[in-house]
């Protein structure tokens, strides 16, 4: 099997090095193409990849082909792909809202996998929600999911609508979750700690939750009960946020990406 990476940015380079560091491909296997010269430069200085600066050089050879470019740069790469695409080729997107049937219509080919990845995925930790067209084999399935999981983690989700979703989860979670660690802090500056001391306590409050939260299968909820006792602090700062609705405001976030990712697929 080879692989074509096409967009060497920080999600295609971030996949490309993952599958490189998995001993499912070798280096002859794993293809890269970027139209930047720079990114060339860079790419061909990390010796760990088959680096080409000619589309038509090595389209025609892959097996898999990673689209890694940003959705409006989508309609022009599909163009000059076309002519050099064949029915066994299999496409996996990484873009935000392009859909299964633009890839099949703008590509001619049948078998695409989309998914949703995250940006945890450059430092291994990555969830990455996938779904795919019929035509794809549950063999051909499988080996996708093995070249996805070299990220961290992937989800086989039953349809496009799940990946929409998951952007409002998984794929834009990431910011809600700087967002929270940004208000907490700022409010430890104000406090007074240094901004160091204000980077290890928050960095090490979510790095110690996260832990404690997949060590066994309790609820967030009987985690927040462990923390707060009656007329206590923790007490005192969950009932704040509950006069405030927080709950339900970021509820309200998840879901203004998910229908923010079905609007972009429907192409507006
Ligand atoms: N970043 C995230 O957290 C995240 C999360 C989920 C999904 N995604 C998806 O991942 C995709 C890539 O995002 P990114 O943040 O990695 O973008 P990026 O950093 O801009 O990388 C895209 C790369 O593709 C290159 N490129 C543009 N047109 C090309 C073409 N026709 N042929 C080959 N290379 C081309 C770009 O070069 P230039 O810079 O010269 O244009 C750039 O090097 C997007 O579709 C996005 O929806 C990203």
């Amino acid at each position: 099997m080879k692989v074509l990476v096409i967009g060497a940015g920080n999600m295609g380079l971030t996949y490309a090095e993952g599958m490189a560091s998995s001993p499912i491909l070798n280096r002859r296997k794993l293809m890269v193409y970027d139209v930047s010269p720079d990114k060339i430069i860079s790419l061909k200085e990390m010796e760990i990849f088959d680096v080409h600066e000619k589309l038509e050089d090595a389209l025609p050879t892959a097996d898999v082909i990673f689209l890694a470019v940003k959705p409006f740069h989508s309609d022009e790469l599909f163009e000059r792909m076309k002519p050099m695409m064949n029915d066994e080729q299999i496409a996996v997107s990484l873009m935000a809202g392009v859909t299964i049937e633009t890839i099949q219509e703008g590509l001619g080919i049948k078998k695409v996998i989309r998914t949703m990845p995250n940006l945890p995925a450059q430092v291994g930790k990555g969830v990455t929600s996938f779904t795919e067209s019929k035509e794809v084999s549950r063999v051909e399935l499988l080996m996708i999911r093995n070249l996805l999981d070299t990220t961290g983690e992937s989800i086989h989700v039953e349809n496009q609508n799940y990946i929409d979703a998951s952007t409002g989860i998984s794929g834009s979670g990431p910011a809600y979750v700087f967002y929270f660690m940004n208000s907490m802090l700022e409010a430890a500056k104000k406090m007074g700690f240094s901004d160091n001391d204000s980077r290890v306590l928050v960095s090490k409050t979510f790095e110690g939750a996260v832990e404690l939260f997949n060590r066994n299968d309790l609820s967030p909820t009987l985690w927040m009960d462990r923390v707060a006792s009656k007329g206590g602090t923790t007490r005192a700062a969950l009932d704040s946020m509950d006069d405030n609705n927080v709950k339900e405001l970021i509820k309200e976030a998840a879901y203004a990406a998910f229908n923010r990712a079905v609007e972009l697929g429907e192409g507006e």
